[in-house]
């Protein structure tokens, strides 16, 4: 006999039809929201080091900052780069590049800033910097030092609860699951958050150590495996898997 004959754990043909569609819906937001996230990725790091596309470069210059650009020409770059055409781009880059000069900046980067960057960098949004005042924008043009260590922090909290949350979840609905390894099973549910300690940790040790970047790009890839794993075998056995014989699939 064994253990599981005092306590039947359901696979998912066996659980009540509204805890199925409970499952789905809660799966099928994640899934949209994984999407955004990627995306959202992809819109703030792609671009950082001067070409297109997301690259171990592009993390390791946005953790830990560029050797070459300052966070003002980083910012242009990146996250920056669709709010201005790139020959005014071109313009601020030439300014910073030449030592910043005050009356340089009133004649040529104070008009372009004021036309497409002060809607949102007036200062009255306390998070992102104020690009109001010659000082303040030559302080942005000071060498890149990467991911300010309060904004690490911040990231860092937010990611760690809310991702737990997630995987909490999926994990939840995919314990549900025949899967006929059960040391894979549990590996599958394991893995985000081994992914999940390796990204975050990576975000603080790029700042240190450059090469860390890889395991930021590692870390970030197992947790998008894991989660289309158990997204992918929820989704299917919650709708099409029908056990033959009860006694073979134990979740
Ligand atoms: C639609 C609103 C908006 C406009 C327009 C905009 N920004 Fe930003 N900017 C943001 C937000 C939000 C952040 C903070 C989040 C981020 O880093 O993506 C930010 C961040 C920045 C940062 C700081 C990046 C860092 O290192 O943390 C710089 C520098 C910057 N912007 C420069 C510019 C410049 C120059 C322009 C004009 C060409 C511009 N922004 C136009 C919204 C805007």
């Amino acid at each position: 006999m064994n253990s599981y004959s005092r306590f039947s754990y359901p696979t998912f043909d066996q659980l009540p039809q509204a805890l199925k569609v409970l499952y789905t819906m809660v799966l099928l937001i994640l899934g949209l929201g994984y999407i955004f996230a990627m995306i959202q990725i992809y819109e703030v790091h792609s671009g950082r080091d001067g070409r297109p596309g997301l690259s171990v470069e592009d993390i390791r210059i946005a953790y830990s900052g560029s050797k070459t650009d300052t966070r003002l020409e980083a910012a242009l770059k990146g996250p920056m780069a669709g709010m201005l055409p790139g020959e005014e781009r071109t313009q601020i880059i030439a300014w910073v590049r030449d030592g910043g000069k005050e009356d340089a900046f009133g004649q040529t980067v104070q008009p372009i800033l004021q036309n497409r960057c002060l809607g949102c960098h007036n200062g009255s949004n306390p998070h992102i910097p104020s690009l109001t005042s010659y000082q303040e924008v030559k302080n942005l043009a000071q060498l890149d030092t990467g991911m300010s260590i309060g904004t690490l922090v911040r990231v860092s909290h937010i990611h760690l609860f809310g991702l737990t949350f997630i995987f909490a979840f999926t994990g939840l609905i995919f314990s549900h699951a025949y899967v006929r390894r059960k040391y894979l099973k549990s590996i599958a549910v394991a893995m985000p958050f081994v992914a999940i300690f390796l990204d975050i940790m990576s975000w603080w040790l790029t700042k240190v150590s450059t090469p860390f970047a890889y395991v930021v790009f590692i870390g970030g890839g197992l947790m998008g495996l894991s989660f289309a794993y158990q997204w992918f075998v929820s989704m299917y056995q919650l709708w099409f898997f029908k056990c033959p014989d009860d006694s073979v699939c134990i979740p």
